[in-house]
């Protein structure tokens, strides 16, 4: 069974060629983040745009990666919710394009279901030959925007001397992290029922899934989400978006016990980050011996080195606490629970994935491979890989609707 897989619904255009068992026979993805690290954020319009330049490229080198034609692709598989409008309907109508024209039955998939099925990739028969790909290159500075699909491509991988942004695949990453995740890693597959926290830029959800395909949302964020908490951290910091990474990066030579933050109160399962960005922001203000009305994007320029760095570490710890006891708690109200699964991209973060073992040292935990935590089409394949085997039927390709707001199912 060879699935074709296609993911647009922020700011990649990701396509992949999943086959049996979840196994990944090539997995191609344009990022547009060099774009948007000179704006700071997604720009809705600007990423719709970009998709549409790269998607057909990206497909065919998708297959031509994986050695396969269309006739032998069996399934196509694409993100239809949740994500930017734009984005999502590049994806989808592309998508349901190819399904009409080669007769293929497609599959859509929310996004939030393909990163916690990254944990079910398996990349052992995959030559890494899309690693030329620039997923992580560096035009930042230059100030261009790539006009064709064939500029996307013609980047190159790496960062440049100049380059201030971080590989959310490297950083933070030290020797011990990378052995610990390794253990965590296929050939075992996370046994059920489980618990699934999805931590990502646009939501911070605790998910208990009873088996494959079934999902029961049982906490959720009530304001941001802990992947835009960490973007948002980085701009009064003065760090390159996204934040994640850069946060990440600059909490290597910072003390994580040098600013004390408070963990909110809130009863049930449910988190809330909102305390959290304001603590740090008033204790920037306090530590610039600057008036709580300065507007956060004058503080940066008020902070030393090392007191970026201490802010950067105090933060990442005390997010990843919040969300690990929330975690501790949701096990204890679901003793069944066999493993838990962490999904999105904050899961590429090193503190969390240390701090798991000390939180859960009797409990099997599972975080995607590094390079699967962002977005990508691999895990569109590895979901829709696990509706098919599950018996979930094809939806129509005349009429697939997007859906940029919609919980998992
Ligand atoms: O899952 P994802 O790639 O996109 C969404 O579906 O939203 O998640 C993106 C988020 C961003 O907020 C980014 O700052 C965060 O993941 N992120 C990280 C790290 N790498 C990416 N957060 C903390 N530590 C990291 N190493
Ligand atoms: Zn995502």
């Amino acid at each position: 069974m060879n699935i074709l897989a296609i993911e647009s619904s922020c700011d990649e255009t990701a396509a992949a060629v999943i086959t049996d068992d979840a196994r990944i026979l090539s997995n191609v993805v344009v990022s547009q983040v060099d774009i948007f690290a000179a704006y700071g954020g997604v720009i809705p319009e600007v990423a719709a745009r970009s998709h549409l330049e790269a998607i057909l490229p990206v497909i065919h080198r998708a297959l031509s990666d994986a050695h396969l034609t269309k006739d032998d692709i069996d399934y196509i598989a694409v993100t239809y919710a949740p994500g930017l409008l734009g984005s999502l309907l590049i994806g989808t109508l592309t998508a349901r394009t190819l399904a009409i024209l080669w007769n293929k039955p497609l599959y859509a998939v929310h996004h939030l279901k393909s990163h916690i099925y990254a944990n079910w990739l398996k990349d052992d028969y995959y030559q890494h030959a899309s690693a030329t790909l620039p997923q992580t290159s560096s035009q930042k500075g230059e100030g261009t925007i790539p006009t064709t699909a064939s500029s996307l491509f013609s980047r190159e991988s790496g960062g440049s001397a100049e380059d201030e942004r971080v590989d959310p695949a490297t950083a933070g990453v030290g020797d011990a992290a990378r052995e610990k995740t390794v253990k965590t890693q296929f050939p075992t597959m996370p046994p059920f029922p489980l618990l699934s926290l999805v931590i990502s830029g646009g939501h911070t959800q605790i998910i208990y899934i009873p088996s494959h395909n079934h999902f029961d949302i049982i906490g959720t964020t009530r304001d941001d989400a802990v992947g835009e908490c960490f973007d948002k951290i980085a701009k009064i910091l003065g760090l390159p978006y996204p934040g994640g990474p850069s946060i990440a990066q600059a909490a290597q030579t910072g003390d994580p016990t040098k600013y004390k933050l408070p963990h909110p109160k809130i009863d049930g399962l449910d988190f809330s980050f909102s305390g959290l960005k304001t603590a740090v922001l008033r204790a920037v203000q306090s530590a610039c011996e600057l008036p709580i009305t300065t507007p956060s994007y004058e503080l940066s320029r008020h902070l030393t080195p090392q007191q970026r760095s201490d802010f950067a570490a105090s933060f990442q710890s005390a997010a990843c606490d919040i969300l690990l006891e929330k975690l501790q708690s949701t096990r204890t109200a679901h003793p069944d629970a066999q493993s838990i699964v962490f999904a999105g991209g904050v899961s590429a973060n090193q503190i969390l994935r240390e701090k798991a073992y000390t939180a859960f040292p009797d409990l099997p935990f599972f975080f995607p491979e590094l390079k699967y935590t962002g977005d990508n089409a691999a895990m569109v394949g590895a979901a829709a890989y696990y509706e098919i085997q599950s018996g979930v039927q094809p939806v129509d390709p005349y009429h697939l609707n997007i859906l940029p707001r919609t919980p998992i199912k």
